[in-house]
């Protein structure tokens, strides 16, 4: 049985295949097409799909949406209507864009795979965020909850996994959305949204929750978790351009300029940034204020969601918890759900986001519309394109590119971890790329994490990364808790897609300084030697080398793009910043400085 889910029309477009209950493939669109977000139509992941199962379009028994098209045009014609004129522009561009393809998925969906319409079903957006965590978790029974900015109407619930089956309780409605609260501080600090809310995470660090008295003005919950905004603040159902009003200025002043660099005293400025500016000081105390408010939106955001969950534990009385939903990469707010309330265990969908609607959309037709039992366990996050040694071959050929082909693996993995120590930078590209945002060491960019100067080095040779965005580590799953607080950390399954923020311990911070935030913490990455052997034996001989078995990992990505797919991708990156090192597969690319 053939089962696409594809996600697409909204914020990431992806695709994933099911074949007889197991997944094979799945990948967001923008590994392809190059451009970050992409949220067309994924044409170019579904034909990665197809050709990784091995069949054809009209080989499918079924394609899966992730969402029910008229029921989200129900939702944007009724906010359209209810705030117009304000939403005259919404309006316009909305008619335009769903009577022309948004609407009409269906057919384009079963022009495109030539699949008759009684094939393609739609699953509802929450219930895809809902499957994509539960269905695949390691749990029989779980409490499930979702929040996200907003499906067809929903923008959170909760729910009750059991077998293949999934009971949801209770729901949020728009506008009353804590993704969309979340996103207004995105804009309103700078970034854009659906991109720069880790940034916004990232900073909260740097300032103190000054401004939670104010924020609560603007969300209020009740004791049962549920919660509603008020919406005086805010002008995201009437605008596509603007999320918040005058009003939420007055509250917190003038939105922090996007081009302004952030620093503060705590950060100093970075030496990548050039030279200080005359107004330093000036400078540090406005964005200690933006840091500020970061601060306070994240405090409150951990607090509804922790009050979301501790009422669904109340009411379930179940120890084990699955979150989807893009609010569930918020890796911070996802570890105190672990250790503040009762739930003792965790699942989270690696692509916690739309794109992994796709995924959930395929699960929800196999296991409860179809009725099979659960058959697929997501122990990992590899299931993107790979490349063999003799593409890998070829293309340096074509190319000319002088290259090193080191066939022993043992001496491969004592080159790597040589280079490291000598304190280079390696991109490093092996096997499936990963489904979701993170790079979990097959499409990584890896340092040394014991060199206080790595940030910097990092960020002048490649990244250009604000302080506000930390490096993460990657370590050892059976050494994790050697250096970090969590206990029982081969269990933890959001770990292993970087999903957790947690403590470094005090006594190992000074150990890992490239990887340890300022307020102490660190976002790890376990990695086991079942789901990717290579990467693990790389980073057990650098802790064989050095006594410390985690390195530094960041995406394989320049600023603004999405991570690399192809060696050619790889390549690409490698040249245009200054990577010492590009390992892909068993070859090995130096640069000469
Ligand atoms: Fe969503």
């Amino acid at each position: 049985m053939n089962i696409l889910g594809i996600s697409c029309y909204y914020h990431d477009a992806a695709a994933a295949l099911l074949q007889d209950g197991q997944l094979i493939a799945a990948s967001e669109e923008e590994r392809f097409s190059r451009i970050k977000h992409d949220f067309g139509f994924p044409r170019q992941a579904i034909n990665f799909c197809l050709e990784s199962g091995g069949i054809k379009g009209q080989d499918l028994d079924y394609a899966v949406f992730y969402e029910k098209p008229f029921r989200k045009f129900d939702r944007i014609l009724m906010s359209v209507l209810q705030t117009y004129p304000q939403s005259y522009k919404v309006f316009r561009e909305s008619m335009i864009t769903w009577m022309i393809d948004k609407l009409w998925v269906g057919s384009k969906v079963s022009a495109e795979l030539g699949i008759p319409t009684d094939k393609i079903l739609y699953c509802e957006h929450h219930m895809s965020h809902a499957a994509s965590a539960f269905v695949c978790s390691p749990f029989e029974e779980a409490a499930v909850l979702t929040v996200d900015g907003v499906g067809e109407w929903v923008t959170g619930t909760w729910g009750v996994g059991r077998g293949n089956q999934i009971d949801i309780r209770k729901q949020m409605m728009f506008p009353h959305s804590l993704g969309l609260l979340y996103s207004a501080f995105t804009a309103f600090l700078g970034f854009e949204v659906n991109e720069g809310e880790y940034k916004v995470m990232g900073m909260a660090p740097y300032g103190q929750p000054r401004y939670t008295d104010k924020v609560w003005k603007l969300i209020r919950q009740e004791s049962d978790g549920s919660f509603s905004l008020d919406m005086d603040y805010f002008c995201f159902q009437h605008s596509t351009e603007r999320t918040f009003n005058q009003r939420f200025e007055q509250l917190f002043g003038e939105p922090r300029p996007p081009k302004m660099l952030f620093f503060t005293a705590d950060s100093g400025f970075p030496a990548y940034f050039g030279e200080p500016p005359a107004n330093f000081n000036e400078l540090c105390k406005l964005n200690q204020h933006y840091a500020d408010v970061a601060a306070s939106i994240q405090q409150v955001t951990e607090e509804v969601l922790l009050s979301m969950a501790r009422q669904l534990q109340k009411e379930t009385g179940l120890e084990r918890l699955c979150i989807a939903g893009g609010v569930g990469l918020n890796s911070v707010a996802n570890h105190r759900l672990l250790s503040e309330t009762p739930f003792q265990e965790i699942f989270i969908q690696p692509a916690a986001g739309d794109g992994g609607g796709a995924l959930g959309a395929a699960l929800w037709a196999d296991n409860m519309l179809l009725g099979h039992p659960r058959r697929f366990r997501m122990d990992h996050a590899y299931w993107g394109k790979s490349y063999s040694d003799s593409e890998v071959h070829q293309f340096l050929e074509e190319n000319s590119i002088p290259y090193r082909r080191v066939d022993d693996d043992d001496k491969l993995l004592d080159q790597a971890v040589d280079r490291l120590q000598q304190g280079n930078v390696i991109g490093w590209f092996q096997g499936r790329f990963e489904w979701g945002p993170r790079a979990l060491g097959n499409r990584s960019i890896i340092a040394d994490a014991r060199n206080p100067a790595m940030k910097d080095i990092v960020n002048t040779k490649i990244k250009f990364r604000e302080p506000y965005r930390p490096f993460a580590p990657s370590v050892l799953a059976e050494r994790t808790e050697e250096f970090f607080q969590l206990p029982n950390a081969i269990h933890q399954y959001p770990a292993r897609y970087m999903l957790y923020v947690v403590p470094v311990r005090s006594s190992k911070q000074s150990v890992l300084p490239a990887i340890t935030h300022v307020d102490g913490t660190g976002r790890l990455q376990t990695v086991f030697r079942d789901s990717n052997a290579r990467y693990h034996q790389l980073i057990e001989r650098f802790g064989q080398a050095t006594g410390i078995p985690a390195v530094l990992n960041t995406s394989f990505n320049l600023k603004g793009e999405p991570i690399v797919n192809t060696p050619a991708n790889a390549y690409n990156t490698f040249v245009k910043s200054e990577m010492d090192t590009l390992v892909l597969g068993n070859f090995v690319v130096e640069k000469s400085h």
